[in-house]
């Protein structure tokens, strides 16, 4: 897969868990790239979702790569299950490891991509010494634990940075940047501007009357270039 081609990552977050086969058919006939899937323990993020079980149960379904994002305490226990369920992707939080290079060698492990996330608060500096260990970089424009929330344009600098951080990295240490949190028609195109090619969306996809002409213009509109 090409690393500067816009990848479309629909989140599982905002879909119809009860028609979940349906729902991902549905992005998957209109050119989805990967399948995001959530999970959260309710520690380090007040909500809880779904484990490896529902990653097993995708992989059956669909081909379609699935972006694991562990908003976990301690992500080092879960990873072997994650990839032994079908997980192509995992990226964990940088606030949630004690030695970060450890747990995306034990992703690597596995025989997944590594990645590595920062939540509003935290600088984007922090990923800086993984740089070179990392496949994706996911850059949180909402706070993480819930879908439906509005985007922070202050974000788009760690976007800017991570861009600026790969124009000095060979091509093949070069990071997908990945941006997570109240993508829309609006703020897609800040996000691919700002560099950013890999946009995950919930709502704006799933909550939307048809969810693969939402996707298809979220797209468009992700390519459209600003004037
Ligand atoms: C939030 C999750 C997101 C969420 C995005 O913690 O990481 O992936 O599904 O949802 P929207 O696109 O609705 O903001
Ligand atoms: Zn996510």
């Amino acid at each position: 897969m090409k690393k500067r081609s816009l990848v479309m990552a629909p989140s599982i977050l905002s879909a119809d868990f009860a028609r979940l086969g349906e729902e991902i058919h549905r992005v998957e006939k209109v050119g989805a790239d990967w399948i995001h899937v959530d999970v959260m323990d309710g520690h380090f993020v007040p909500n809880l979702t779904v484990g490896p079980v529902v990653v097993h149960w995708i992989k059956k379904c669909t081909s379609l790569p699935q972006d694991v994002h562990l908003m976990i305490e301690h992500p080092e226990k879960y990873i072997p299950q994650f990839a032994q369920a079908g997980a192509w992707n995992i990226t964990v939080h940088v606030e949630a490891c004690r030695r970060p290079r450890e747990v995306l060698r034990l992703i690597k492990k596995y025989g997944c991509r590594a990645g590595l996330s920062v939540r509003p608060r935290t600088p984007i500096e922090k990923v800086a010494p993984y740089l070179n260990e990392l496949d994706l970089v996911l850059v949180m424009t909402v706070e993480p634990g819930f879908g439906g929330q509005s985007f922070m344009p202050d974000m788009l600098e760690k976007v800017r940075w991570l861009r600026r951080q790969n124009a000095q990295l060979k091509p093949s240490k070069q990071v997908w940047i990945e941006v997570d949190g109240g993508i829309n028609n609006d703020t897609a195109p800040l996000a691919t501007h700002a560099g950013a090619n890999a946009l995950v969306a919930g709502n704006a996809i799933f909550a939307a009357p048809h969810s693969a002409l939402a996707l298809k213009n979220l797209r468009h509109r992700a390519q459209t270039p600003i004037l």
